[in-house]
């Protein structure tokens, strides 16, 4: 296959941890004779430097005429403590998210065997968790209408779904839920926010297009909470936007570090592959970041194109590198830490 991806390494960590998915994605394509055309473009606080746009129209047509994007990470801590920034990398990446239509956030969370003492949580809660979280990505208060008022003293964030939005986000729960353990979560808040109501309702009347599916409706206090008690209750859950942000870091901590959780998202064509976690930019430049969650997701991309031999070479030689010890200093405690490079270089020579 000849697969045209678009590169965006972002900020931060974001350039060492892409290295190292395209070394091992490289393997990969020599090993299953597939052809990678990589096709590099800027985007957040790199592209604010180089032309002042975090998104450049440049960038949004290398990804539309790509087949896939793979995506590091963006943020720098310059705009972090300057509340007037007018320009933010984080602007960039939800433009890119709007422009290229990827309505679907989806975040898997396991465990790893060799890791599970790693975990703060106790072994027996989180062994043999499998759960998928499909965040919606599109709409809701991140998108909704924000402003000052009386004279900047007042501020507000609104959140708006259309019943449209809350359909098609469903539908990819539903049948994401057939092909897995055929148990879906709705989390909302419909005891408080019309908006939740409204995803509550529309979820109940999709309900008898998947009658193999069993649905259950949980507001997301309890989910925050019953989510590091009792993880493996869970399969698939879908909810709106913020609340998908937060649950989905919390969700992290399950399997031991935010350096090894892989993301997809996806939408009407095409998909863009992300680690979960941030552009850490204390590590930036040192070459100590986890890579392991940049290629997992280039695993989840090999799975976008049906290349699930790929996708499990990948996942295969990751279990290896960590129950070899070959991994970077958040999960080396005490034991020889290896270099965000050397892991990669491990990885791509194994496979
Ligand atoms: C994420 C991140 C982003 C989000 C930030 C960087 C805007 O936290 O992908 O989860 O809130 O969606
Ligand atoms: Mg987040």
């Amino acid at each position: 296959m000849k697969l045209n991806i678009a590169l965006l390494a972002g900020d931060g960590i974001g350039p060492e941890v892409i290295d190292q998915a395209v070394k091992v994605c490289d393997a990969i394509a020599t090993k299953f004779n597939h052809e990678i055309n990589w096709r590099p473009a800027l985007t957040g606080a790199a592209a604010i430097d180089a032309v002042g746009d975090p998104y450049p129209d440049d960038t949004h047509e290398i990804c539309e005429t790509s087949d896939a994007v793979l995506f590091g990470a963006i943020g720098h801590p310059k705009y972090d403590n300057d509340p007037s920034a007018k320009v933010r990398p984080e602007q960039g990446l939800l433009r890119m998210r709007q422009k290229l239509g990827l309505f679907a956030n989806v975040r898997p969370t396991f465990t790893f065997p060799s890791l599970i003492d790693k975990s703060p949580l106790k072994k027996e809660r989180i062994e043999g968790t499998d759960l998928v979280f499909l965040r919606e990505l599109t709409g809701g208060i991140y998108f909704g209408k924000r402003g000052r008022e009386d004279n900047g003293d007042t501020a507000y964030d609104t959140c708006t779904y259309t019943r449209k939005e809350v359909q098609r986000l469903a539908k990819k729960g539903f049948e994401m839920a057939q092909k897995r353990s055929k148990r879906l979560c709705c989390v909302d808040k419909a005891n408080v926010l019309e908006t939740s109501r409204l995803w509550r309702e529309t979820v109940q009347a999709m309900e008898k297009d998947y009658p193999d599916v069993e649905v259950s409706y949980e507001f997301v206090d309890a989910v925050a909470m019953r989510l590091v008690q009792w993880p493996s209750e869970y399969d698939v859950l879908i909810t709106e936007n913020l609340f998908g942000d937060i649950l989905t870091d919390e969700a992290s901590v399950i399997s031991g570090s935010m350096g090894l959780m892989p993301s997809a998202s996806i939408g009407e064509s095409i998909a863009l592959y992300e680690p979960i976690h941030g552009s850490y930019p204390q590590a930036a430049g040192k070459d100590i970041a986890n890579p392991l969650a940049t290629v997992l997701s280039a695993a989840m991309l090999f799975d976008g194109f049906n290349l699930s031999d790929e996708a499990e070479a990948i996942r295969k030689v990751v279990n290896e590198s960590l129950s070899e010890g070959i991994v970077t200093e958040d999960l080396a405690e005490g034991e020889k830490a290896y270099k965000t490079s050397e892991v990669g270089d491990w990885l791509a020579s194994h496979i």
